[in-house]
């Protein structure tokens, strides 16, 4: 039987976890396989023990908050894993009397930027309040997350050594963790990594909506997923897919994904991301439609009734090499302007914010370990660290497939909104006159806002008939 509470020696374990729930447990457990003494801490202290019984190697368990932080040597370095909002909150107003100044507090948790920019003035002077996204899901926090630090830099510097060990790996072998910058820089990187999460992954819906919408049938859609899951697009979200679509019910003789619920949830991070591109004034269509699209998903309106828009008449398009072709360079687009949407959003925000992020590592510690991972983010790498002639070329090869996401609209009539939104929002880049100069003039007409001319300089009024 192994010991409800095994105490390591007083102040001499290397850094402590509190919130033992799956991340946060999966975490503590990476953390002692790369060799770190790691204290626990848990409110209901059953999940101590159930991790203990799991993996006591060098992780050690306490039932009083005090222990636990007496456990770990100075400066104390914890990370918390407890849900974002109020539980973060009661935590740390519990650790405050017994931190010194140099003690680090690492919220790993989903915490909105905000939150995290309050509390790190909150604290301050107290101790150091470090936000930090991780992204992985249980699997990563386990076996090697991407991991978004942002706060006090030294502190950050501190604790990297640790991070390092345990953080996924890029593209080249190196470890997928960062000095994101300093503020709540960490918490509203990982805000956007969620936000093109949610872009991409209503992408792939739609794509599959358009094979199911056919009549394909869910091993025919599967093959299909996975004969898309290279190149550019090779990417983790596309596995998981491959894998979901797949998968047989094992309480009934067809697909699971067949008996599931399609109102899409949500737990805030998109819906924050699209109040930052306001905030920050950028536009991010992919990630607002996105967020949209699942509360729309709910259609809790009572007197609609639904009508099927399933076709009649099955697989009127062949799955032949133009429409895979199609399909993918649809998606590709998908991918790149949902990324590149997120990474003008942290670019905005960094400028007002003097965060000090530098894009191309925010791109790189995306290579591995997230949920958002794919082949794509080496090609972004290069184009950000490149001159303009690299970034002409992709845009007149993205200019290219804006008839291949045409297409792929025009052969369905179920609803596409992140599609259309990525080829609407590739029209605007491109077009040299877009329409919303009326919009200048209604404003100006009812409200004498103001416009300004193309022949002149300055902002005008009036004129109008
Ligand atoms: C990750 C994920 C994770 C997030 C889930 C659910 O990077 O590991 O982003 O942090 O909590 O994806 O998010 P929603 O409930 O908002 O879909």
């Amino acid at each position: 039987m192994v010991p409800a509470v095994s105490f390591g020696s007083t102040m001499s374990n290397s850094i402590g976890v509190i919130g033992l729930s799956v991340m946060g447990a999966s975490f503590a457990q990476n953390l002692s396989s790369k060799g770190f003494k790691v204290s626990v801490y848990n409110r209901s202290h059953d999940k101590t023990e159930e991790l203990l019984h799991k993996n006591n190697n060098s992780i050690y368990g306490y039932k009083e908050l005090e222990e636990f932080v007496d456990s770990l040597e100075s400066p104390k370095k914890i990370l918390l894993l407890v849900k974002s909002g109020t539980p973060v909150d009661l935590i740390l107003e519990q650790l405050a009397p017994l931190l010194q100044s140099k003690d680090i507090i690492v919220d790993c948790g989903n915490s909105n930027w905000q939150d995290t920019e309050l509390r790190i003035t909150r604290y301050e002077g107290k101790f150091n309040v470090i936000g930090c996204g991780i992204s992985g899901g249980e699997s990563g926090a386990l076996h090697g997350p991407s991991l978004m630090p942002g706060g006090n830099v030294d502190s950050i510097g501190k604790i990297l050594p640790i991070l390092q060990k345990v953080a996924a790996k890029d593209f080249g072998g190196k470890p997928c963790v960062t000095v994101v910058g300093n503020g709540a820089s960490g918490h509203f990187v990982k805000m956007v990594h969620n936000g093109i999460e949610y872009a991409i992954m209503q992408g792939i819906s739609e794509v599959y909506g358009i094979m199911k919408q056919q009549g394909y049938g869910n091993l025919v859609i599967s093959e299909f997923m996975r004969s898309l899951n290279f190149g550019n697009l090779q990417s983790y979200l596309l596995d998981i897919t491959v894998a979901i679509i797949s998968t047989k019910d094992n309480e009934g003789n067809g697909f699971l994904l067949d008996r599931i619920e399609d109102t899409a949830k949500a737990k805030g991070t998109g819906g924050w991301s699209v109040e930052a591109g306001m905030h920050f004034g950028v536009a991010i269509p992919n990630i607002a439609s996105a967020v949209m699209a699942r509360t729309q998903s709910a259609r809790n309106m009572s007197y609609l009734k639904r009508m099927q828009f399933e076709s009649e008449e099955s697989h009127h398009v062949t799955m032949n090499e133009e429409f895979k072709t199609s399909i993918y360079r649809t998606l590709e687009m998908v991918f790149l302007t949902s990324y590149l949407q997120g990474l003008d959003l942290i670019y905005q925000a960094n400028e007002q914010k003097k965060w000090g992020i530098e894009l191309e590592e925010i791109i790189r510690i995306w290579q591995g370990g997230c949920i958002i991972r794919s082949q794509m983010l080496g090609m972004l790498k290069l184009f950000w660290g490149s001159d303009n002639g690299w970034k002409t070329k992709l845009f007149a090869e993205v200019h290219a497939d804006l008839g291949n996401i045409k297409q792929v609209c025009n052969q369905t009539d179920i609803p596409l909104p992140v599609i259309h939104s990525t080829y609407d929002y590739l029209r605007t880049l491109f077009s040299t006159q877009l329409a919303t100069n009326l919009i200048q003039a209604q404003r100006d007409y009812f409200g004498a806002h103001g416009y300004e001319r193309t022949d002149k300089k300055g902002v005008f009024t009036g004129g109008w008939n």
